[in-house]
């Protein structure tokens, strides 16, 4: 049977930002955290490279700032950039304090005892990480210490449906327990959106299945602007392979010294920038992309098997076993690799805290547009982005609530009207047709013409699914391909109300950067029918 409930705060999503925020919020409010799926499931458990911070004397926030804002290409919010960079070595200093294992500096060549990668964009070395496991020991490292909290309720297999809005107000949401199939209701005075990104709206994506962009669904369906969606970062090399399912390969390992090869073994990153193989990601990206195209084929390669193999192992244990399980042996072979899609730059508009267009609904980690990545990221950013917007909302929730308030009563959710479906292949062709049709003609290259023929597609899809939604009972799959239709129809539309080139928008219609678009895109819910706005902010 369905339920109510009712807390302080509910948080959607336990990836690194959900936690973080939980984390940070007083012990005396009464926390749910939701989460569709079980532990390994968050793209934060695959990160690898690390998180970036001024960790270091001749480092300086000026310069983490600059790199972030040139990787950006024109559309970083200066101010939240600084903002981000300055906070950055609190935040790693706050998960070492919690027991985070980052790798030390065997070397004593850093004065912070860490040891700092090196990656694109960076113009030094500021990464700090946990060999090529990052994730996954930041994941366990924060849910060790939310199991600790008594006030902090998990729901695992809750899928969030829809967010309730009364009077610009967010009071409730719907969720399907996927355990019983029965859709419960959650009420709480203040709402925190942590669903991650959307890059599973893409055929290939080096992201964990549930990357479906709920929250951004979520959000424009309850009313809040979302900026940026074209910006779609596309990681230069994740593992060709038939069996691989896009696994990654961090780009740590060009930052220690990997090198990007034809089939023929000619290096070529240089004919593209003069940082070659640590150019921004948009650059390598596209200079893969075109290499593919121009000799007609499958992959490229990336080889480090020049560095002892003591060095490989140690640096790169994780790629290094998971390559041997496919018969490539990384200390004496080059890895086959191809782009693939890997972050939402764009996503739900927020302030500095984190805070939406809705009362009482933050949105933090990759859900959200806070300026910060313009329009490419910087590796090793994103995770800094979720440990600082999430303390930033956790202080500034904790500063707005009132323990145990009384809440409005809301309607239960109606399933009297609808059926269990008998069609559940509608769901799996959409699904595939879908991503298919992101990947081919809203991918690294684009043009008008593949955009509109994209949007059109959109269109039947989404009148198919809303009446498919309409008329059955709600599924997992459903769900998700009803979120997934409106960010594709989103990414789009922003896509084509740029009319230039600019960091992952890439446009042979228009392959030139022009001054008129240097303002983000913004798309506002309450002006449904008009195009997209370039907005300055
Ligand atoms: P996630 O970690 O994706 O968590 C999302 C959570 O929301 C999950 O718990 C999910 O179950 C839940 N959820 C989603 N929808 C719903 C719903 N409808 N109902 C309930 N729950 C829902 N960034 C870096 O800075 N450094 C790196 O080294 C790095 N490496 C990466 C490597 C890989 C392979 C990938 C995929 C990404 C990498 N990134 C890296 C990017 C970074 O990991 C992500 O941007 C970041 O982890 C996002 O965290 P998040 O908490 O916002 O979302
Ligand atoms: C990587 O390790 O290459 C991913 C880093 C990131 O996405 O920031």
């Amino acid at each position: 049977m369905s339920h109510q409930f009712k807390f302080d705060v509910v948080i959607i999503g336990s990836g690194a930002a959900g936690l973080t925020a939980a984390l940070h919020l007083p012990q005396n409010l009464s926390i749910a955290i939701l989460a569709k799926t079980s532990n390994q499931q968050q793209s934060s458990y695959w990160a690898q490279g690390g998180i970036s911070a001024v960790l270091e004397p001749d480092d300086s926030i000026e310069q983490h700032t600059e790199d972030t804002i040139e990787a950006g290409a024109g559309l970083c919010d200066a101010q939240v950039v600084a903002y981000t960079a300055a906070n950055g070595k609190d935040c790693i200093e706050w998960l070492a304090r919690l027991g985070m294992p980052f790798s030390r500096d065997r070397q004593e060549i850093s004065r912070s005892g860490y040891h700092l990668t090196r990656e694109g964009g960076h113009s030094r070395r500021r990464v700090v990480h946990a060999a090529d496991a990052t994730g996954k020991a930041l994941q366990q490292t924060l849910q060790a210490h939310v199991s600790e909290l008594a006030n902090v309720k998990i729901f695992n297999q809750h899928i969030a449906i829809d967010l309730i809005n009364r009077e610009q107000q967010c009071v409730g949401l719907y969720a399907l327990n996927q355990s019983n199939q029965h859709v419960d209701l959650f009420k709480a005075q203040t709402f925190v959106l942590a669903t991650g990104g959307a890059s599973k709206v893409y055929l290939y994506t080096s992201n964990p299945d549930g990357s479906t962009g709920d929250g951004m669904a979520m959000a424009w369906r309850a009313g809040c602007r979302v900026a940026n969606m074209e910006f779609i970062q596309f990681h230069p090399t994740c593992l060709y392979h038939p069996d691989a399912k896009s696994f990654l390969i961090t780009e740590a390992l060009r930052g220690e010294g990997g090198k990007l090869l034809l089939p023929d073994g000619e290096q070529f990153m240089h004919r593209f920038d003069e940082r070659a193989e640590l150019a921004p990601r948009d650059i390598v990206a596209r200079a893969i992309d075109h290499e593919m195209k121009r000799l007609g084929v499958d992959c490229v390669y990336l080889d480090i098997s020049h560095k002892s193999r003591a060095f490989i192992k140690s640096h790169f244990p994780t790629i290094h076993q998971r390559c041997l399980k496919f018969d490539i042996d990384i200390t004496k072979q080059s890895i086959p690799v191809v782009p693939a899609a890997h972050y939402t730059c764009g996503g739900v508009m927020v302030d500095t805290n984190g805070h939406t267009d809705l009362r009482n609904l933050y949105a933090v980690g990759e859900v959200a547009y806070t300026g910060l990545h313009g329009a490419n990221r910087m590796a090793s950013n994103s995770l800094l982005e979720c440990l600082v917007f999430s303390r930033a909302a956790a202080r500034k929730i904790s500063e707005e609530i009132t323990p145990g308030k009384r809440l409005p009563g809301l309607d239960r959710w109606d399933e009297s009207q609808v059926t269990d479906s008998d069609e559940d292949i509608v769901v799996a062709h959409n699904w595939d047709e879908l991503r298919r049709f992101m990947w081919d003609y809203v991918g690294i290259v684009r043009t008008d013409k593949r955009l509109q023929r994209a949007l059109h597609r959109t269109e039947l899809l989404k009148s198919e699914i809303n009446e498919y939604y309409g008329n059955y009972k709600v599924s997992a799959d459903l769900l998700e391909l009803r979120n997934l239709v409106v960010v594709a129809e989103l990414i789009i539309r922003c896509a084509l109300a740029r009319k230039e080139s600019r960091g992952l928008h890439f446009t042979l219609d228009y392959p030139e950067s022009s001054d008129k678009f240097l303002q983000p895109t913004i798309l506002d819910p309450s002006q449904q029918t008009r195009p997209a706005k370039l907005v300055s902010i």
